[in-house]
């Protein structure tokens, strides 16, 4: 019998144990070799917190506002491409966990489930754009996302072509098109029984929900990142921001920005928050971690614009980590995937619920009552 889950990690073994290999590799992996995926994680847990004692801390009060959205903690559900995967029609099941809890939740563009299909659970939820080459397809994205709801835009500028993933392509995720890719998915899926009759058959269908629109229903998950080469816009430039701003009237993130111009030059173009991030290590292997880049960005946007930040993330500890470098807020995200695919709406819950005790103690330790403070 497996051990009770006491930490995030619990929730990684877990999920390598029920989603098919070119699933979780895709979910945990990084690009090259993987050390920008490694920085994160090293340089969060060099970060020293002080220790404060004789504060009574009795109370502790986890609860903020972000861009006048009230939150029970500073945490952001992360948009992660084809995360729903994890269960059956998973972003529907992380977005009512994440609504229980009174945190966010980003769906991305490239999430299986489209808008629509989130916004059907009643859930509220942010929505993440890339810059695709089709703008009116992009247009008619943000169009929906309004429609549906969505008070929160995430754009985001660090994929202007994906950064090569060797697992993918070693999974056969990307690169084998065709019947041997196909082929090595299906020996993957049928190791995996639980995975391939829960989501596999009852889950479907299984495409990029967002995208029907675009690429016909049957949106492909085999060479994902392939299409991701092909569609995505390398062309992209500030004006893309301005232009999105002119079309968005709530308020917009931009996520990707490592260096302190970018994030000035993000909030010269109209965007009133950003995510310090390097993608969860999946694009420039080599960039510094979010906790490297935080305190320059802080000190040039701080009081112009909302400061979140993401990358290695892996429980309550490394929230306030973050929080002592500037950011208002964290995303967390493979962390989230891993939860789902152990016990779904159920595992995102007590997924959150373990952030929020570790959030609680964490700021206790280091004599705080109250995260706004
Ligand atoms: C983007 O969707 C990624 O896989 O990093």
């Amino acid at each position: 019998m497996a051990d009770p889950i006491a930490s995030t990690d619990d929730f990684r073994r877990a999920a390598r144990r029920r989603l098919p290999r070119f699933l979780i590799d895709y979910i945990d992996g990084g690009s090259y070799g993987e050390h920008t995926l490694r920085r994160n994680i090293n340089d969060l847990a060099n970060i020293s917190l002080d220790q404060r004692v004789m504060r009574d801390v009795r109370k502790v009060d986890t609860r903020t506002e972000l861009l006048g959205e009230p939150l029970a903690m500073p945490v952001v559900l992360a948009p992660i491409g084809i995360g729903g995967l994890a269960a059956r029609r998973g972003e529907t099941q992380a977005v009512r966990a994440a609504a229980a809890a009174g945190v966010p939740f980003c769906l991305s563009t490239v999430a299986a489930c489209a808008i629509e299909e989130v916004a059907a659970t009643g859930a509220p939820f942010w929505f993440q754009l890339y810059t695709l080459k089709d703008r009116v397809f992009m247009a008619t994205l943000l169009d929906r996302a309004e429609a549906a709801g969505c008070r929160v835009l995430v754009y985001t500028v660090d994929l202007p072509r994906p950064g090569a993933r060797y697992r993918d392509v070693r999974s056969g995720l990307t690169g084998s098109t065709g019947m041997m890719g196909e082929l090595r998915r299906v020996a993957q899926v049928l190791a995996r029984p639980h995975w391939a009759w829960n989501v596999g058959v009852r889950g479907r269908p299984l495409t990029l929900g967002n995208l029907a629109g675009l690429i016909g229903s049957d949106a492909p998950i085999g060479d994902f990142l392939g299409w991701l080469g092909r569609n995505f816009d390398p062309g992209a430039t500030w004006d893309d921001l301005a232009w999105i701003r002119s079309r968005w009237k709530g308020p917009l993130i931009v996520k990707g920005v490592l260096h302190p111009d970018d994030a000035e030059a993000a909030v010269a173009a109209g965007a009133d928050g950003i995510i310090v991030s390097n993608h969860g290590g999946r694009q420039l292997d080599g960039a510094v971690s979010a906790a490297a880049a935080l305190p320059s960005i802080v000190e040039r946007i701080a009081g112009k614009a909302t400061i979140l930040a993401d990358g290695g993330v892996r429980s309550g500890l490394d929230v306030l980590r973050l929080h002592t470098l500037g950011a208002d807020a964290v995303l967390i995200g493979r962390p989230w995937v891993w939860a789902m695919a152990t016990d779904g709406e159920a595992g995102v819950a007590q997924l959150l619920a373990l952030i929020r005790a570790e959030l609680e103690t964490a700021m206790a330790l280091t004599g705080r009552t109250c995260w706004a403070a």
